[in-house]
């Protein structure tokens, strides 16, 4: 075990009781009834839960397991847009708000589910003008407006793969992304505004696509007046594309097991993975847990303030909210600007009932002090919600007196890009324990285990594995299936998250962090190899080596160890340099927080940096075996 953790916490058991109206009205009921008779038929389970959606053909089997491939509702035919926009348009929701997006300045944009149905069926028409079809890949690169939502569904009408890249990534990350999903068309905007200044995010993509021989066409969103310039014929309006074309698109029919859309993630290599999501098990498993773990009501709205760039906006901004029918907030403005109590007016103001935030918001919320929700009315809230990296006791209190009021229940959800929805959490109305996720959600099977797969007993730390197939996991790493077999053949027939977690004698489950070589930074995972060849990429770098520090607000920070090539003198302006070098490659989120140039690094006598030791002495602890160590 690399990570330590403080075993008061296991022992000490302490609960938080929520009010028993929250299992009494909610949609799942008592857990532990709702556990069990998941596993007396999983199956069944999952059927019941499928059939509360539109299928174009139903399915032969609900699954069929060939270790370690699953396929999930077997021949089954659908549309995911059918469920998330035609299935409300067709009945009471027609005119229901779907989606409500604050701007700066007080801008705001209104969509009900019949005119959200509408642009998507526009744009998807749009698409298919510029040559887009069924399976082709579609990058977007868009800041957090509804056109981004527009534009994923739309791709998901017609059929097309979409390969959402975060607008917070640089010109490199984004040019591997394309390139590696050999994306016809990327979609992206002018701008980006963040804190009260424009980002260009066109220039990023024209640097981005340089060498990018599968794009055809790049739409742009024009927010900004004087427009910019477009480049005929490549670069297309997206506003005039969308010009006299029907508000009617018929749905692509797509087979259950049909890929719905890549996500790349950070591995441990240097290269991403593209983590490639089903039509059929996706839409289960994020409309499952958006209605009976989110507990979603027609009366609720519900804030995630992720960006639909990552799997938490994918899976619980638009695909499962729109699923049962929310609400959704979204909101380009961030929790500090204009002032500290953004996030808290916009509560008040739109009586934001569900709200699901990440541990970093939270430490940051912290930091800038109770008096800037105490300004605020926060009594519409009625659920919490955290994601992305654990919630520290100290945040967890915090979140549940301050925001929650000591009663408003958190859900602190444990989930990855790969299992496409949450899978640990604590489910509405149960204890609620600080510093734990919770337990496996029904349709979940999951274990905390030793490297040979044994069980670990209570309080001792281990490997998270979850047991079994469910709907929505990932089908496969795009063109690279052998990444896809080392999550089911690291420890033998299970997944292996790459989580280290502990478990408490109540089944509680403790998630400790990464047992591998991702830092996450902030709620985002980055590859210390990424970061690694960015630097390496610079002129003057020999060799770099990467690691994670802890950091009270960001959970951890990025620090680099630099070997420069000879003729090279190191100084504040080459770091400098350097920085920028990874921020315009990577982008903002992976830049090093801090940089020591060095002569030797520790090694292992293949050759291998050792970033254990780096770290150990880093954090002044014992770095543990090294008798493999070359220097
Ligand atoms: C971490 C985000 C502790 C974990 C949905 C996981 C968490 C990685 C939690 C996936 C949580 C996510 N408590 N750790 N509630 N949720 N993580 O792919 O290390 O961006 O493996 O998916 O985030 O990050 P990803």
């Amino acid at each position: 075990m690399t990570e330590d953790f403080d075993v008061r916490l296991v022992t000490e058991a302490k609960y938080y009781y929520p009010d028993p109206q929250y299992k009494r009205n909610s949609w799942m009921g008592d857990y532990q009834t709702a556990y069990k008779n998941f596993l007396a038929d999983p199956d069944a389970f999952w059927s019941t839960m499928a059939q509360e959606l539109d299928w174009i053909r139903p399915w032969d089997a609900v699954k069929e397991w060939k270790y370690p491939y699953a396929k999930w509702f077997t021949n089954a035919k659908l549309n995911v847009t059918l469920n998330c926009l035609d299935r409300h348009v067709n009945d009471h929701r027609r005119n229901k708000v779907a989606l409500i997006w604050k701007g700066e300045e007080g801008r705001e944009r209104i969509f009900t589910y019949q005119s959200l149905l509408s642009s998507v069926n526009r744009f998807a028409n749009a698409l298919k003008k510029i040559g887009i079809k069924k399976g082709d890949r579609v990058c977007i690169y868009m800041p957090l407006v509804p056109e981004q939502v527009i534009a994923m569904l739309a791709c998901a009408r017609i059929g097309a793969v979409h390969s959402v890249v975060f607008g917070g990534f640089g010109a490199a990350a984004l040019n591997m992304r394309i390139n590696d999903a050999e994306a016809k068309v990327v979609v992206t905007a002018d701008i980006t505004v963040r804190r009260g200044k424009a980002i260009q995010l066109k220039t990023i993509v024209e640097e981005a696509i340089i060498n990018a021989p599968t794009v055809e066409h790049v739409v742009v969103l024009r927010r900004r007046k004087p427009m910019v310039d477009l480049q005929d014929p490549i670069e297309i309006d997206f506003d005039e594309i969308m010009e006299g074309v029907s508000d009617e698109c018929p749905a692509e029919t797509m087979d259950a097991e049909d890929p719905f859309f890549i996500l790349y993630t950070s591995g441990s290599t240097g290269k991403p993975k593209g983590i490639v999501h089903a039509c059929g098990g996706y839409m289960v498993g994020t409309y499952y847990t958006s209605k009976y773990i989110f507990d979603i009501k027609d009366n609720d709205i519900f804030w995630c303030t992720a960006d639909p760039g990552w799997i938490t906006g994918h899976s619980y901004i638009v695909y499962g909210p729109l699923a049962a029918g929310a609400t959704i907030f979204i909101t380009e403005l961030t929790p500090d600007y204009p002032d500290a109590g953004s996030y808290w007016k916009l509560i008040e103001q739109q009586k934001i009932t569900i709200f699901y935030t990440a541990p970093t918001a939270i430490r940051m919320f912290m930091k800038m002090g109770e008096s800037w929700p105490n300004k605020y009315n926060l009594n519409s809230l009625r659920i919490i919600g955290s994601v992305g990296e654990p919630l520290n006791p100290e945040a967890f209190e915090w979140y549940y007196h301050v925001i929650g009021k000591d009663k408003t229940p958190i859900l602190d959800t444990w989930w990855q890009t790969e299992t496409g929805m949450l899978l640990i959490t604590t489910v509405l109305g149960e204890p609620l324990r600080p510093g734990f996720a919770g337990k496996p959600i029904p349709g979940i099977i999951a274990d905390v285990v030793d490297k040979n797969g044994k069980s670990v007993p209570p309080g001792t730390g281990g490997f998270l594995i979850i047991k079994a197939p469910w709907p929505s996991m990932l089908r496969t790493v795009y063109k690279d299936d052998e990444r896809y077999r080392k999550y089911w053949y690291t420890i033998d027939g299970v997944y292996t998250a790459g989580d280290l977690a502990v478990k408490g004698k109540d089944g509680y489950i403790m998630i400790l962090g990464r047992s591998d070589d991702i830092i996450i930074v902030a709620g985002h995972n980055i590859g210390t190899a990424e970061v690694e060849s960015a630097l390496v990429s610079h002129h003057a770098v020999a060799e770099a080596a990467v690691i994670g520090k802890p950091d009270m607000v960001k959970g951890n920070s990025i620090k680099a160890f630099v070997i420069l090539r000879v003729g090279n003198q190191q100084s504040d302006k080459l770091m400098q340099e350097l920085i920028y070098h990874v921020r315009n490659t990577l982008g903002p989120i992976a830049v090093p927080q801090e940089i020591e140039f060095v002569e030797k690094l520790p090694k292992t006598r293949s050759g291998k940096i050792m970033r254990r030791v780096l770290k150990a002495k880093e954090l002044g602890m014992d770095p543990g075996d090294v008798s493999t160590l070359e220097e």
